[in-house]
């Protein structure tokens, strides 16, 4: 604990971290365990990170930081090593054949998430669909595009103002594309994990994306849309799950 707590000093003292005042518990606890501290000064050396800003966001799960590379703004997620659950991210793993050879134990399963959140948001982007560009992984730490102006980052949906029919039709074409053109499953889709910003939906949170071959790919994607339509409603815009279940997915 002493060591963790000199580590995390150090970063601060060298001016790699600049969020010291606005850190509060929640931050401490979540990120800085010691391997999480050498594995962030690594991709830092990696990505030639200059400095790690403010959270964006400070979860159970992971942390999102404003980084800079050359002084452009990137986001920075770090996963938490002990709260990632196994039993329920190795079902995203086990089940998706792009990970087939990848041995999961209690150590590493968090860097195959991260590998696969990074290949997620390539095979994404080549496909079309909206969403941050991959930059970088290493170990439990994830690099990608930043979303936002130089002084916010983008709302997530719920939070934005928005053309309710324009941006439905919009999110459920983001489905299709992704279903049909990088053969992935978002997994976790709702309003949460949809940014928008300059009038665009932005996917985002997808490392348990999975393959459309995944066993449960189907009751993945049911769930999605479920979830997308029961948000929209509150809008009036009123949808049947089935038909976008067909739009989606050809026949
Ligand atoms: N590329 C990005 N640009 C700007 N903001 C981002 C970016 N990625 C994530 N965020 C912000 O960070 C928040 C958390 O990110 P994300 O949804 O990927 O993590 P999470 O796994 O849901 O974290 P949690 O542990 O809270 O569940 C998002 O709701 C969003 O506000
Ligand atoms: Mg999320």
């Amino acid at each position: 604990m002493e060591n963790e707590k000199s580590a995390l000093e150090q970063l601060i003292k060298e001016k790699l971290f600049s969020f010291k005042d606005g850190m509060d518990r929640k931050t401490t606890d979540l990120l800085f365990d010691s391997r999480t501290l050498k594995a962030i000064y690594e991709i830092m050396g990696k990505l030639d990170i200059d400095y790690i800003d403010y959270p964006i966001s400070t979860g159970k799960e992971s942390g999102v930081f404003k980084a800079y590379v050359h002084g452009k703004p990137i986001a920075v997620k770090i996963y938490k090593m002990s709260t990632l659950k196994f039993g329920k991210i190795e079902t995203y793993i086990r089940g998706d054949y792009r990970f087939a050879k990848e041995k999961l134990t209690r150590g590493n399963v968090v860097y195959v998430w991260a590998k696969k959140e990074f290949t997620n948001l390539s095979e994404l982007r080549k496909a079309g669909v909206l969403s941050p560009l991959p930059i970088g992984f290493h170990k439990n730490i994830l690099a990608m595009g930043y979303i936002g102006t130089r002084e916010l980052p983008a709302p997530i949906l719920k939070d934005a103002d928005f053309d309710p029919e324009k941006v439905f039709v919009e999110v459920v074409r983001m489905m299709a594309d992704a279903y049909r053109k990088a053969n992935l499953v978002h997994a976790d889709l709702s309003e949460y994990n949809m940014l928008y910003y300059r009038k665009k939906v932005y996917f985002i949170d997808v490392g348990q994306a999975v393959n459309i071959k995944h066993p449960s790919s189907e009751i993945f994607l049911r769930r999605d849309i479920f979830n997308v339509c029961t948000f929209f409603k509150k809008y009036g815009v009123e949808s049947n799950p089935l038909e976008v279940y067909s739009t989606i997915v050809p026949t």
